[in-house]
């Protein structure tokens, strides 16, 4: 327990983490590795870092390879520094076949940022998701927790517009 941040692993935080776990075998402790790396995620600011997701594995019990193979594999997790507002833009086949591609186009262009960047003010990062399980409702898009579905250039110009 030594190496591992207080700040993250103590307190309010562990108890929660603690928590999780109970939902597990003890002796499997690193099949909560996904729901710890988002509780530590979000407590720092939105992204995670080398040490945070060795802490991580450290508590957990595993190698610390195998914490930073899940980072880097799932989209939800980030190793830099996000905007304000994270759009996570699903790019698969439903989404594609509704127009996905040309609500993409208009939001690059609108922010003019590319995808994996951030606004200069710092209030929006455009990222590219694979399929948001909300296929039904496509084309959809992610911001922060919140699905919005069904998008068209007028509704994501809305809802973006009315982002704070
Ligand atoms: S393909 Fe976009 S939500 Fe499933």
């Amino acid at each position: 327990m030594s190496k591992i941040d207080k700040v993250f692993f103590s307190g309010d935080f562990l108890k929660k983490c603690e928590d999780w776990l109970k939902r597990f075998p003890e002796n499997q402790r690193r099949s909560a590795v996904i729901e710890i790396l988002k509780f530590v995620q979000k407590e720092n600011s939105g992204c995670l870092n080398e040490k945070l997701i060795g802490d991580v594995a450290d508590y957990l019990g595993m190698p610390r390879i195998f914490a930073y193979e899940v980072a880097t594999f799932y989209s939800m997790f980030d190793l830099n520094k996000l905007g304000r507002y994270k759009i996570c833009f699903c790019v698969s086949i439903s989404c594609m076949l509704c127009g996905s591609d040309d609500l993409v186009a208009h939001v690059k262009r609108k922010l003019g940022i590319d995808f994996d960047e951030t606004t200069v003010d710092g209030k929006f990062t455009l990222k590219k998701v694979e399929c948001l399980a909300a296929c039904g409702g496509a084309p959809v898009v992610l911001i922060g927790e919140k699905y919005y579905e069904n998008l068209t250039v007028e509704s994501i110009d809305s809802i973006l517009s009315n982002l704070e």
